[in-house]
């Protein structure tokens, strides 16, 4: 790196000197050399300093010609930077400046501004994109009204969109083509969009509640209409639970997605025009996993809702971008609760934010819900920007509860709309609506780690008071050594020796309450007394996970209690992991001296007694019975050993196979599907179980690798198909090869289904595994260029694989950086966001660690790196 990239830092925000309150963009389009010609009403801030100059951000632009008021602006009035960026100087206190570009989306390969995947265009503006398609302020709190014009060949691009109300459209001459849009909405410019090419779409409609019609459309590939039947489906229930739950509507005529196979992220919430990979639109039961099904209705709720949480209500900066992704997490995992199981969908997201978040807390990458400081905004959509920043909406919905917290989505809508704001307009609006003081929860946006809660008790039987001692601490963390305490709220019961649960009443209170209560932590340790208590009772704590914190200390036989009697769902089924997480890490301990890991039968009663009771809640059941996983495991290690880990856990595998064989295979047989494929949470429900069964199946032995292979060739949906052939990829039978070479024959034509069969085989655990995902890397079907690809190979290597990718030789860390240092001059955004599983290396073994900080020096001593590579690579190794 010449220079090292400059560090943006949130203190040093300043309002920008100009605004511009109108946009008129046009748009000649051509794959080489399109022309975009810009025009726009700017006037001087009259929050900003007086004399600043008129400054747009400008990334690879070439500049054909610029104009103030209808004059053209002579060279020595406007300064291109070396950042690609255009100065005016003495600019007018308002005027209209005018300025045309050249650029070529074909050769677009970092998929940021305009860019052609398959023959068609497409945008992606967010974070900063925008500066690649036109000169223009490119930052959140410049808001304006766009109109845009497009012209394109008719043949080849016979549709045109972009955001707002389509406003004319018409025949261009030569061949060509125009259509016109309006969006009446200001925005920023990283919500602009433009999408044309040869699409077709799936049209349908929704009826606001004050009964205006929406027309919605869901543009694909030809070919691809037949997939698209779920993700309308999901986005017309978003819709209606909007209204429902927060009274929030839709305010344009029409919303149109887009889908396209080249995109750095899942979707883009661009006003009235979401674009979004195809892997959350596309789906038949054919080609998409339950997992797909659910991907797909997440983040079409979640585009859909950042209509109003991010779109009408903005960041200010991208300090901010928790404001509206956290917040947008937060509503559609509620959304998603509210479809189906709540308790299910509770426990997916906090093993999910164990698996990504708590890892990226306690490493190098380390930062708080809102950042101090970037070099590449990029890198900071984070599993902590996203999911804690929704932990910590969830925990000021859990403290002022849900009759305040809609209050103060209101007041914070109503105060903002329009507006480009911050987290504290956010926590400010709910602490009016709740004449609660919510200050001391700002720390939890400013204060990176994740807190770790330990629990002691007494019990005095002569004055029937039971004593819960809470005591909080935050580990240090880069650039953050000193930790305060953060307000915690606790929800929780006591259940007496029968598993019933006891009124509770705190000392001066006059009467016991029934059910669960929350708690405040808010000090370093706290004790919270309760009366008239009749016997040691076991409490049950963080409910519902009221708070992201770790839960240490909890005694194995209350956790084996709790598994069984708590009435919180997510209690019991977290009890049941840290449980059986707690005997693992025993016998990685004991493997580690030399010793074969042991066996406990009371993981086997576990299982025998969530098989008994799994017609309940199949989805439940089948959450309950999948071990800890090794990523988990390796977290609650000062030092990780990937080996140990992965051999206890097939052993434990194997084991519970073993001794529950024959319930394990009842259950399994019980559920075989015989109607058609359904996709209701309780159909979702009974395949997840029944694959978990027949995981511990193969996993006892050859019999249940039968199995898998007869399920292969039997099954008539992707999720069966899918689940054998994981295990068979996993095992030594001739079946393997058989089946992974019949899956690639069969799916060689459908992206998102070859995706899965590249990341199958990264993730097994055979030997040889390294070798496998080289050859796989050269395959003549692997396409550096698609970042789904790059991601279903190298991504799941990486992550998916501890055992393979911690290889003692050093071979998965060096292939990891290969492929970054082979991406970055190609798409560094996605290229960046590989890097994170080489930046753990503290947590490994010294020489691990070695080998793993020898490849990010590699990968920092390339030239030309990305800025975002830098960030992360540079970042890892302090
Ligand atoms: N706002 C988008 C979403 O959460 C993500 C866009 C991220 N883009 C990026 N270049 N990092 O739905
Ligand atoms: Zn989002």
């Amino acid at each position: 790196m010449p220079d090292s990239p400059k560090t943006i830092r949130r203190g040093d925000y300043a309002p920008p000197a100009f605004l511009i309150d109108t946009v008129d963009l046009d748009f000649a389009l051509d794959p080489m050399a399109t022309i975009v010609r810009s025009r726009l009403a700017f006037r001087r801030n009259p929050a900003a300093a007086a004399d600043a100059p008129l400054r747009l951000d400008g990334e690879g632009l070439t500049l054909l010609e610029a104009r103030l008021d209808g004059e053209a602006l002579p060279e020595s009035r406007r300064q291109l930077g070396a950042d690609g960026s255009l100065t005016i100087t003495d600019a007018p206190d308002a005027g209209i400046l005018e300025t045309s570009v050249r650029i070529a989306p074909e050769r677009n390969t970092a998929l940021s501004g305009l860019y052609t995947s398959g023959g068609n265009f497409y945008t992606q503006c967010e974070a900063e994109g925008f500066r690649r398609i036109t000169f223009f302020p490119d930052r959140p709190d410049v808001m304006s009204r766009y109109s845009v014009t497009i012209t394109a060949d008719r043949a080849r691009v016979p549709v045109l969109l972009s955001n707002g109300n389509p406003d004319g459209s018409g025949d261009a001459g030569e061949g060509r083509h125009w259509a016109r849009w309006v969006d009446p909405h200001p925005k920023p410019s990283y919500l602009f969009a433009l999408v044309a090419g040869d699409l077709v779409n799936v049209p349908d409609s929704f009826t606001t509640r004050s009964g205006r019609k929406v027309a919605l459309n869901i543009w694909v590939r030809r070919g691809d209409e037949t997939r698209c039947g779920h993700a309308m489906d999901s986005l017309i229930r978003s819709m209606k639970w909007d209204e429902e739950v927060f009274g929030l509507e839709y305010d344009l005529d029409v919303f149109n997605i887009a889908a396209v196979s080249d995109f750095n992220m899942g979707a883009m919430e661009n006003k009235g025009l979401n674009v979004f990979n195809t892997k959350y639109v596309l789906a038949s039961p054919e080609t998409a996993t339950d997992g797909d099904w659910q991907g797909i209705e997440t983040v079409i709720a979640h585009e859909y809702f950042h209509n109003w949480t991010g779109n009408r209500v903005t960041c200010r900066d991208w300090f901010q971008l928790s404001l509206k992704e956290g917040l947008t997490v937060f509503r559609d995992q509620e959304f998603t609760a509210d479809q189906g199981s709540r308790a299910v969908k509770r426990i997916r997201d906090v093993r999910g934010l164990r698996a990504a978040q708590f890892p990226e807390d306690a490493g190098p990458m380390a930062h708080p819900v809102r950042p101090d400081s970037y070099i590449e905004i990029d890198n900071f959509y984070t599993p902590t920007v996203y999911q804690k920043g929704a932990e910590v909406v969830r925990l000021l919905h859990t403290r002022i509860g849900p009759v305040a917290f809609r209050r103060g989505m209101d007041l914070y809508i109503s105060r903002n709309d329009n507006q480009a704001v911050t987290i504290e307009d956010f926590v400010g609006a709910m602490q009016d609506a709740s004449g609660t003081d919510l200050t001391p929860f700002m720390r939890w946006y400013d204060q990176a780690g994740t807190p770790e809660l330990t629990v002691e008790d007494s019990y005095d039987p002569a004055t029937r008071r039971y004593t819960l001692t809470l005591r909080q601490r935050t580990p240090p963390t880069p650039g953050q050594v000193e930790k305060q305490p953060l307000p915690i709220p606790v929800a929780m019961g006591l259940l007496d020796d029968t598993g019933a649960a006891l009124p509770t009443r705190l000392a001066g209170e006059n009467a016991a309450q029934p059910g669960t209560r929350v708690l405040l932590l808010d000090g370093a340790v706290q004790d919270f007394v309760f009366e008239d208590v009749p016997a040691p009772p076991v409490p049950s704590l963080l409910r519902g996970f009221s708070a992201p914190v770790r839960l240490k200390g909890v005694p194995q036989e209350r956790l084996r209690f709790l598994a069984v009697h708590d009435s919180d769902p997510f209690v019991r089924w977290d009890s049941g992991q840290q449980y059986a997480a707690a005997f693992m890490l025993e016998q990685v301990a004991r493997v580690q001296r030399g010793e074969a890991p042991g066996f406990a039968p009371a993981l086997a009663d576990a299982v025998a007694n969530t098989l008994a009771s799994a017609d309940a809640d199949p989805a439940f059941a089948a959450e309950a019975l999948v071990l800890p996983g090794e990523g988990f495991l390796a977290d609650q290690m000062e030092v990780a050993d990937p080996e140990a880990i992965h051999q206890v856990r097939r052993h434990l595998r194997r084991q519970i196979g073993t001794h529950c064989g024959a319930a394990l295979l009842a259950t399994y047989q019980a559920l075989t599907e015989t109607g058609p494929y359904r996709i209701d949470g309780r159909s979702i429900g009974r395949r997840s179980l029944r694959n978990a069964c027949l995981a511990y199946l193969a996993a006892a032995g050859e019999d249940g690798v039968a199995l898998a292979a007869a399920q292969y060739r039997a099954a008539t949906n992707m999720t069966d198909q899918l689940a054998a052939l994981a295990l068979l990829a996993d095992a030594e039978t001739p079946a393997r090869e058989a089946g992974l070479a019949e899956f690639h024959a069969k799916w060689r034509g459908d992206d998102l289904v070859l995706d899965k069969w590249f990341s199958i085989q990264a993730m097994s655990s055979r030997p040889g595994t390294i070798a496998a995902v080289r050859a796989l890397y050269a395959h003549p079907d692997f396409d550096l260029k698609n970042p789904n690809r790059a991601r279903a190979l190298i991504g799941a290597f990486a992550s998916g694989n501890p055992l393979h990718f911690h290889d003692s030789s050093g071979e998965g860390y060096r292939f990891l950086a290969d492929a970054v240092i082979a991406l970055d001059p190609i798409n560094g955004q996605t290229a960046a966001r590989l890097i994170g599983p080489l930046g753990l290396w503290r947590r490994q073994w010294v020489e691990r660690g070695a080998l793993m900080r020898r490849e990010l020096q590699r990968v920092l001593d390339t030239p030309n790196l990305s800025k975002g590579s830098f960030e992360k690579a540079s970042k890892a190794l302090q």
